[in-house]
């Protein structure tokens, strides 16, 4: 892992994480990108420099530190296009700001077209000294991190129109259908008698996994950076971008388990159950060996599997707004549909197009309203100090769609298969998976982050075909209280510059 003061070159490198050898993006050379790990309050320095050739096909690159709320720094938030410019090869940019008040798992990907689906994705983890849940895992230690992965035999820019991935790697390992059977798989480590907090993090392009351990029970503690009333399960389904914290008592024979993970593609349904990806849970002073239980055959039926209404917040919350539908200050409605002509998503009939100018630029060159910025149809204005409602209707093709809002969290105030609202003790997250027809998902938040931040599927594939609009939050307030450095103010002319030479 790596520290909150650090550089992080990205360059391309052919690696085989599931036998299958391929040209890849990543954050120092290793797929999944290390942890980076800081505490609560920290200053955050990451220097990310461009070393990328033409094997990767996408030269330049820009990161999002998935979660995290940029306040006063919304230009190192890191979306191509509508905080910044993409970093060009043989420069770099330091991403330089603070956590206050953030602490849990988070994330950290590449924000410029697909490339994070090549490999550009990693955990981030910021630990609070002072959790006052420390007492659920504190026995032993907070250092295992298990990422789940899509992974796929193309480089992004060569993907089809509806992308299937060919496996799926759970901490970077995994094997593929009809692949070599050697394949090493993940292993996470335990002693007899204690408990962890296993962060788990998705860090897919697309599918959820089902997530679950053989013969162990998991509590939830965390849920992307807000502590949870602890929750029992067995499974869980995770969705692209989403986290969780728990709580595993390693209380079983000494012996190794199957970690499981089955990833649901939601631009098929492809059943990938008997092939679903594997790592090992090990006891010390087990054989070094995989568990001899077949795991085709001998798949555990989860009797607790976790739902999402029953996750609440630990400390008592506020959720913005009045309690009831339709009550808050702003109330937006966001449709989605797939235009079969242009092969494309459209929200509220506009397909997003990245615009060539940075939104955040745009504000700063003194666009005053919301309706002046561009891209056209995709900006939504917000004003300060206002309770937010998002309402988005299931249903679109291709979907269960996880949507994910930057510069916030909110208040999942009606989930996916729910009908009724909770305006009571509401999760707080910041990826919702929007569910099938007839579910309506609904969050709320409060306007207090001047910046335009991005809204948008995180099946990396759908936002890049449209699926996405912008908030820009309190555009007169943007000038005073965002103030880029010049390293900022020259990423546009190098990224030109380099366009036009190229
Ligand atoms: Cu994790 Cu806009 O992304």
């Amino acid at each position: 892992s790596i520290g909150p003061d650090a550089i992080i070159p990205i360059f391309n490198r052919e690696i085989a994480p599931d036998g299958y050898l391929r040209p890849s993006t990543l954050a120092w050379g290793t797929f999944p990108g290390p942890v980076i790990r800081a505490n609560k309050g920290d200053e955050l320095k990451l220097a990310v420099v461009d070393l990328l050739d033409e094997t990767s096909l996408d030269l330049a690159t820009s990161i999002h530190w998935h979660g995290l709320f940029q306040k006063t720094t919304n230009y190192d938030d890191g979306p191509a296009f509508v905080t910044q410019c993409p970093i060009v090869p043989r420069e770099y940019f330091i991403y330089d700001f603070k956590v206050p008040g953030q602490a849990g798992t988070f994330w950290y990907h590449s924000h410029f077209k697909n490339q994070y689906c090549d490999g550009l994705r990693g955990a981030l983890i910021i630990s609070d000294p002072n959790d006052p849940q420390k007492h659920l895992y504190d026995v032993d230690d907070d250092t295992t991190v298990i990422t789940l992965a899509d992974w796929y035999h193309y480089l992004s820019p060569n993907a089809p129109v509806v992308p299937t991935f060919n496996s799926s790697l759970i901490n970077g390992k995994g094997r593929y259908p009809g692949g070599p059977s050697n394949v090493s798989l993940a292993i996470v480590n335990v002693q007899r008698g204690t408990r962890y907090r296993f962060r788990l993090v998705s860090i897919s392009c697309d599918p959820s996994f089902t997530f679950s351990i053989d013969g162990h029970q998991m509590t939830v503690i965390e849920v992307e950076g807000t502590n949870v009333k602890p929750l029992l399960i067995d499974s869980l389904e995770i969705f692209a971008g989403q986290r969780y914290s728990v709580v595993v008592t390693a209380n079983q024979p000494v012996s190794n388990y199957w970690i499981r993970s089955i990833g649901k593609s939601a631009a098929v349904t492809t059943n990938f159950s008997d092939f679903n990806s594997l790592a090992v849970l090990h006891y010390a002073g087990a054989p070094n060996q995989n568990p001899t239980v077949d795991p085709t055959t001998n798949i555990p039926v989860s009797q607790y599997p976790l739902v999402e209404t029953n996750l609440h917040p630990l400390a008592p919350t506020t959720v913005p707004g009045s309690p009831v539908p339709g009550g808050a200050d702003i109330n937006i409605n966001l449709n989605v549909v797939v235009n079969f002509t242009t092969v494309q998503f459209e929200v509220n009939g506009v397909a997003f197009e990245p615009p060539s100018v940075p939104v955040l630029l745009q504000i700063l060159s003194g666009a005053q309203k919301a309706s002046d910025l561009l891209p056209k149809g995709s900006i939504y204005g917000l004003d300060l100090g206002k309770s937010v409602e998002l309402t988005i209707p299931g249903g679109a093709v291709g979907g269960p769609h996880p949507v994910h809002l930057h510069g916030h969290n909110f208040h999942v105030v009606r989930s996916a298969g729910n009908s009724t609202y909770n305006f009571n003790d509401p999760v707080i997250r910041d990826v919702v998976s929007i569910g099938l027809a007839g579910d309506d998902v609904t969050i709320r938040f409060m306007t207090d982050n001047p910046g335009p931040w991005f809204f948008h599927c995180h099946i990396d594939w759908h936002l890049n075909a449209g699926f996405a609009v912008v908030f820009a939050e309190d555009v007169p307030d943007v000038k005073a209280q965002v103030n880029p450095p010049q390293a900022w103010e020259n990423l546009c002319p190098r990224y030109n510059n380099f366009i036009d030479n190229n």
